[in-house]
């Protein structure tokens, strides 16, 4: 099954809100109730049911600098680190996987744009993708309500890279340009992507059952560099999933390495 309908309701807490927009699904998918509905993804889990559901439910919760410490972890090590690293090459890949409406990639762009504006010089590629056109067309717009902006962006970055239109708030171009945005479905199989640097996988892996979780992190093996850097949720792990992953500390962050 795609989604872990239970773990869902418990995360956003919403669930009265969730059935009331899963019950119009349950006809168009033939079937007399939401638990019907829920058995039927068991059983057929790959259908266009899948994202509507996805589109449904509330499920795509984020917001700017979310949980804070991968991004001091970006900040103050790995980026450092792989700017000396990549030196030769000067080049960087980013994949920051189910973007939701935005608000990750571009935390990821202003805090080069900010801190190490010398990547602008480099072949950086900061790649964003999430299943849901919805989503992906909320985030290439880049524009975010009074609350949205509020929920983690420092004060110095709106001011310095947002400008007023209307009542919401518009991101400048020259940040927008920094992602490319692209439908992947984690699950079905990933159009060729450049060999990652970093891949932030956040808060998606939840949603799925063992099997799936397995079989997609088979995958971001296949993408990450060698010496590339993995993060998840926090709720979010590859223990007793992926014995090929580590898991390492930088301060209160989690990110996990390939075993060498
Ligand atoms: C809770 S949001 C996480 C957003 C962001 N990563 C964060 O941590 O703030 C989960 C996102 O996963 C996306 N998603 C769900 N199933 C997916 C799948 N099979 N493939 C890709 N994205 C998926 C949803 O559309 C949603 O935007």
């Amino acid at each position: 099954m795609l989604i872990d309908l239970s773990a869902g309701y418990k995360y956003i807490d919403k669930r009265k809100r969730a059935l009331s927009r899963l019950l119009p699904l349950t006809k168009q998918a033939g079937v007399d109730s939401v638990g019907e509905l829920v058995t039927l993804q068991k059983i057929k889990p790959f259908n266009h049911l899948h994202v509507s559901e996805q589109e449904a439910l509330p499920l795509t919760e984020t917001s700017f600098f979310r949980d804070i410490y991968p991004f001091e972890a970006l900040k103050k090590v790995v980026l450092p680190l792989l700017l000396k690293k990549r030196r030769s090459s000067q080049t960087l890949n980013i994949w920051c996987a189910a973007c939701s409406s935005g608000q990750e990639p571009y935390s990821i762009a202003l805090l080069l744009r900010q801190y190490f504006p010398i990547f602008s010089t480099w072949k950086l590629r900061l790649i964003a993708s999430d299943i849901s056109e919805e989503m992906l067309s909320r985030a290439r717009a880049a524009r975010y309500s009074q609350l949205e902006v509020s929920r983690g962006l420092p004060p110095t970055f709106l001011k310095r890279y947002f400008h007023p239109v209307g009542e919401e708030w518009q991101l400048n171009d020259d940040i927008r340009e920094m992602v490319e945005f692209q439908q992947i479905d984690l699950t079905d199989e990933w159009l060729p992507l450049p060999s990652m640097d970093i891949i932030f996988m956040r808060n998606v892996l939840i949603y799925f059952d063992v099997p799936t979780k397995k079989a997609i992190l088979e995958k971001v093996r296949g993408v990450l560099q060698p010496d590339g850097y993995l993060f998840l949720g926090i709720a979010e792990t590859t223990v007793a999933l992926d014995s090929l992953f580590k898991m390492v500390k930088f301060d209160k962050a989690v990110c996990y390495r390939l075993r060498g």
